[in-house]
């Protein structure tokens, strides 16, 4: 109640503190007059950091979802949205609680673990690689044994190919999952799931849509034009559009409705990622969820609208408008983080920045802290953002910028690295 009338439903969007994107969400709800209401993976001491926020707990899903269910018997809601795979549980279990619509919390569950992912999308007819899943109590030896080569091993449930590593012998799988499972069990003492799969060679892409009612709208097709061999994959450029030939985006497409089909995804932002070669087009992942990072900025639609725009339209059953990109061809890459150590200086950004068709140069790792690379870090360290005529222009200008750039890091003494 406000002011003594019923207000009308608003969105919540469940975050956690280390999101990029809050304040592009606030924005968007602020400029179509949505109320939006952020749920925060916080502890309840420390919500008062966050005034106006509800603190919830991430991985407890029954808490979560009553405390939702409270907030919303007040101030009534029309959608639970989460900014990334953190919340996309809870979102789901307390739109199913409120009645609300939204992805079965089975589907969103399968989108957030890919040894489900790839058992539902097997069962659904999509085309998968050779795959398994084992734990961290397994022997490597054996399962070592098993794999095809060259195999990737992966964690289930960790993202910006944190773990992802490549295998091409069963010697290097074992020395990849002992890796792995020094990452993972970091903070455990209790067995670990992992998977291995058949490597997929060929070129990479991702593709950005939106699911309503099960049906798939794609919003962009991104190129990853830097080869993606291994044994680490980092992402870093994504162009769009995508130069592939248009029977070939048609089959991307396709094959990315019938995985979204497969998990039992229907509604919301969706990010998956596939993989072309001879054999055809496969799908890397598929996730609840829009493109991480700061990338959504190099989305633009319509006359001036971003994603997290058009996504709040979407939750708020407002119409979506005109999702035609705004741009020619607009691209960013994620600058990979080259060694382990402390980052002590960033240079050449202006001299960057002055590369034509480059519009904007974010660093947000920060000065004298740790950073860590590939497989066990978890960031970049930052984003370079352009826009022109074609996707072959944009790529050029990313690469020109980047070498523009550079980062000086001191090693760090061998205790203080990662092992
Ligand atoms: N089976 C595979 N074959 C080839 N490359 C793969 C395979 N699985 C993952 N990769 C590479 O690793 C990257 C990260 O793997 P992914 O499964 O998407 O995990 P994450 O959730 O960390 O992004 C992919 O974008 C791709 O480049
Ligand atoms: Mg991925």
């Amino acid at each position: 109640m406000e002011n003594g009338r019923v207000a009308a439903p608003g969105i919540m969007l469940l975050t956690t503190v280390r999101s990029y994107r809050l304040e592009a969400f606030r924005a968007a709800a602020n400029r179509l007059g949505v109320r939006m209401m952020t749920g925060i993976d916080l502890p309840d001491q420390l919500a008062e950091q966050w005034p106006g926020a509800l603190p919830l707990t991430f991985t407890d899903i029954e808490e979560s979802t009553r405390r939702i269910a409270a907030h919303a018997a007040e101030q009534p809601l029309c959608a639970i949205l989460s900014v990334d795979d953190s919340g996309s549980l809870i979102a789901a279990a307390a739109s199913a609680a409120l009645g609300l619509p939204h992805n079965d919390p089975a589907a969103a569950e399968a989108a957030r673990d890919k040894s489900r992912m790839r058992r539902l999308l097997k069962r659904g007819g999509v085309a998968v690689p050779w795959f398994r899943s084992y734990t961290t109590a397994d022997d490597p030896a054996a399962v070592a044994a098993q794999a095809p080569y060259p195999c990737v091993v992966k964690p289930v449930n960790l993202n910006g190919s944190r773990g992802v590593m490549r295998a091409d012998s069963p010697a290097e799988l074992v020395v990849a999952i002992d890796r792995l499972k020094r990452l993972i069990t970091a903070e455990t003492d209790e067995d670990r799931p992992y998977l291995v799969e058949t490597y997929l060679p060929g070129i990479e892409v991702a593709l950005e849509g939106m699911l309503d009612n099960g049906r798939l709208t794609v919003l962009a097709l991104f190129d990853k034009p830097e080869p993606l061999v291994g044994p680490f994959f980092e992402e870093t450029i994504y162009v769009t559009p995508s130069r592939l030939p248009s029977s070939v985006q048609a089959t991307i497409e396709r094959t990315t409705a019938d995985a979204a089909r497969a998990l039992g995804l229907v509604a919301g932002p969706i990010h998956a990622e596939l993989r072309v070669n001879d054999e055809g087009v496969w799908i890397i992942e598929i996730a609840g969820r829009s493109i991480g990072g700061l990338c959504s900025q190099v989305l633009r639609f319509g006359v001036d609208v971003s994603l997290e725009e058009l996504i709040i339209r979407q939750a708020a059953g407002l119409p979506l408008g005109d999702i035609s990109r705004r741009d020619h061809a607009a691209g960013v890459m994620m600058i990979p983080i080259p060694e382990a150590g402390l980052l002590r200086e960033v240079s050449g950004v202006e001299e960057a920045a002055a590369v034509p068709l480059i519009e904007s140069i974010e660093i947000t790792a920060r000065l004298n802290y740790p950073i860590v690379p590939l497989p066990e870090g978890d960031s970049y360290l930052g984003f370079i953002f352009a826009r022109g005529e074609t996707p072959e222009a944009v790529e050029a200008a990313l690469r020109q910028a980047h070498v523009c750039l550079r980062f000086e890091i001191d090693a760090l003494l061998p205790v203080f690295t990662s092992p």
